[in-house]
């Protein structure tokens, strides 16, 4: 079995398997009890019903994002008590990004904090939600406003699960994929020209990335930051989309963005913008934006949780694998950059 070690607040491993089911029968003979967390949709597609015991429970949850608020963890809080779960016992996540960042929400506050261990069945969770420690849900203020950093024990990738991803998922997920090739690593975007027979290096490629980045700065103070390239701006539209786009959809728009303030600050070649476009295309990845939009999206952006002081800062790139933070752009660049991605 390959895998992948993180250093967070402790070192856990990413492990790539064959079988989920043998890794999540070693997870639960290694606890008394075990909660697993997954959606109702996955729980039929993958008939998690069947890992039920006397000392395992399924608990399902709403489908995708709206999982992640507090009143539906208010519920799981009493799921857990009322199965009795303590210290030593477990709580395991499979399903995509939502699913495991409420797990492990639930994980980081029960008894101030328990054993948790991601199954990641959607690509954006498998190359991003569930690797890094971030968990939360979400607050009428916002998303993911609510959080903790707490890595899980392990996390366990198995592909199978892409077989049942539609394609405005798997393409989503992409997105997130082509960042870590910008930031981090030339070889991920030679590898996306043919993602579906490369899938499985592209997964491991882009969990390096993240893992590389996360076991340097484990709480963002600062070297973390460049994975939020594409982010800026992508969280604005994520917002005034209202939460309709995919995270990678508005992510895909940031990172175009991102590539042309980059270029626009005179940090990186009109070449590697291109590619931006390119490759984001060739998966149905939305590359521009409504041109009324800028005051608005400007406003979101200040006020993201990820804004210090008072003006706004980006990361950018100047070439392939170098990110760079712009902290002083001025209005100009930033008018310059949305002309360009204006729809
Ligand atoms: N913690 C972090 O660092 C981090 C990073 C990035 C994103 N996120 C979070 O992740 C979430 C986005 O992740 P996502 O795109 O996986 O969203 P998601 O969990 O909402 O999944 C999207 C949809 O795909 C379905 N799905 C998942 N796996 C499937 C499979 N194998 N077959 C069929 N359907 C499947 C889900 O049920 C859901 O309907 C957001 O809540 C975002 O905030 C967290």
């Amino acid at each position: 079995m390959k895998s992948i070690s993180i250093n967070a607040e402790r070192e856990y491993q990413v492990k790539f398997v064959e079988d989920w089911h043998k890794a999540f029968a070693e997870i639960s003979q290694s606890h008394a009890k075990t909660l697993v967390i997954a959606p109702t949709e996955l729980i039929a597609q993958f008939n998690l019903d069947s890992l039920k015991s006397p000392s395992v429970q399924v608990i399902p949850t709403p489908n995708g994002e709206v999982a992640k608020n507090p009143e539906f963890l208010l519920q799981l809080w009493e799921v857990c008590g009322n199965f009795g779960l303590t210290r030593s016992d477990a709580i395991v996540g499979i399903g995509g990004g939502s699913t495991t960042d409420l797990a492990g929400f639930v994980a980081a506050t029960w008894l101030r904090g328990i054993s948790w261990y991601a199954i990641p069945t959607s690509l954006a969770g498998m190359v991003d939600a569930a690797v890094g420690g971030k968990t939360g849900i979400n607050s009428s203020h916002g998303k993911n406003l609510i959080g903790s950093f707490h890595s899980p024990q392990s996390v366990i990738i198995d592909q199978v699960f892409l077989k049942t991803l539609s394609t405005r998922d798997f393409n989503a997920g992409m997105a997130e994929v082509i960042k870590s090739g910008f930031i981090a690593d030339r070889r991920i975007l030679e590898l996306a020209g043919d993602a579906e027979s490369n899938i499985g290096e592209l997964i491991w490629l882009s969990i390096e990335v993240k893992a590389k980045v996360v076991s340097v700065d484990f709480k963002e103070s600062r070297e973390r930051e460049i994975l939020n390239y594409g982010h800026t701006l992508g969280h604005a539209i994520e917002k005034l989309e209202d939460y309709e786009l995919r995270h990678g959809e508005a992510v895909a728009i940031g990172l175009v963005f991102a590539a042309e303030l980059s270029n626009a600050t005179g940090n990186l070649s009109s070449e590697v913008v291109d590619k931006h476009r390119a490759l984001l295309s060739k998966f149905d990845l939305p590359t521009g934006y409504r041109r009324d939009a800028l005051p608005q999206l400007l406003e979101l952006m200040a006020s993201d949780k990820k804004t210090r002081g008072s003006s706004l800062r980006f990361i950018g790139i100047s070439a392939v694998g170098k990110p760079i933070w712009l902290e002083e752009v001025t209005a100009d660049q930033i008018a310059t950059a949305y002309e360009r991605i204006a729809l």
